[in-house]
């Protein structure tokens, strides 16, 4: 796993969104898998203003998100196609077809769940996978003690996903507590990954994912199985980091090499 410590969040944020511009780049018809969530808005709006200023064109990507609220349909203002739609598919040239969201108002949501994960597979796996971390270590909706070689299924989401999730809907009692989301095998499967973690809040899960042990009490310390794993940090999730002069000695101002 790289250890990639910025001096701000906004460095940080720069970083990993050219990370995936690079990528797209490099392989314009590339397979990203895609998260939602605070920390990933900034990043989208990067992702745009590179497009804008035509350094890149999203037109032959493919992508699949790693989640969705079981019972919001994709039109419901809380859905997360709903959110994509406004940080990212609706600015860009990604073409909607290319997109992929779980169905979250699907009539059988474990049949929804086996034929995403059969679609991920059939367009050859993703290449790149976007992620955030929840203050509890999840990675998707896969909450604490999720199995480590799980794939897409419906999961509960924790009492502490559901209370941070709530300052998007009118009341906490809106907040739905069944999700359709990758798997951590899912997510495993990626052959690149890349994390995002911002701010004091997701400083225990970021010590618990990288310095261990490997738990499913911690689903994000499942990324320590990966070869191709980076983590971009700003300076106070890295806070509470033990080997955090290794990681600057080895990537200085998380410089990685391209
Ligand atoms: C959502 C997702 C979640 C978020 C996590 C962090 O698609 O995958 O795991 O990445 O809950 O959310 P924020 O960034 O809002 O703290």
């Amino acid at each position: 796993m790289k250890v990639l410590i910025h001096d701000s969040a906004e460095a940080a944020v720069a970083a990993i969104a050219n990370r995936i511009v690079e990528k797209v780049i490099a392989k314009p018809t590339c397979v990203l898998g895609l998260a939602t969530g605070g920390t990933v808005e900034p990043v989208y709006d990067a992702m745009v203003q590179k497009y804008e200023q035509q350094k890149v064109s999203y037109s032959r990507i493919r992508t699949f998100n790693l989640d969705e609220y079981v019972g919001l349909s994709p039109d419901h203002p809380m859905s997360y196609h709903h959110f994509m739609e406004k940080h990212l598919f609706g600015r860009t040239d990604i073409k909607s077809e290319n997109t992929s969201i779980p169905f979250g108002n699907a009539v059988n949501p474990n049949e929804e769940a086996r034929r995403y994960e059969a679609a991920i597979k059939q367009c050859g796996g993703i290449d790149c996978q976007l992620l955030g971390i929840g203050e509890n270590g999840h990675i998707g909706f896969n909450e604490p003690t999720s199995s480590l070689s799980s794939t897409v299924r419906i999961k509960t989401l924790a009492p502490e996903t559901v209370r941070a999730n709530s300052r998007y809907f009118k009341n906490i009692a809106e907040v739905p507590r069944l999700s359709i989301t990758m798997g951590i095998g899912t997510i495993l499967c990626a052959r690149e990954i890349v994390l995002i973690a911002i701010g004091d809040n997701k400083s225990k899960a970021v010590l618990e994912m990288i310095e261990g042990p490997l738990s499913a009490r911690c689903p994000a310390s499942a990324l320590q199985l990966h070869p191709h794993a980076e983590v971009y940090l700003d300076e106070v999730a890295a806070s509470q980091l033990t080997l955090r002069d290794y990681y600057e000695a080895v990537h200085p101002n998380g410089k990685v090499e391209s």
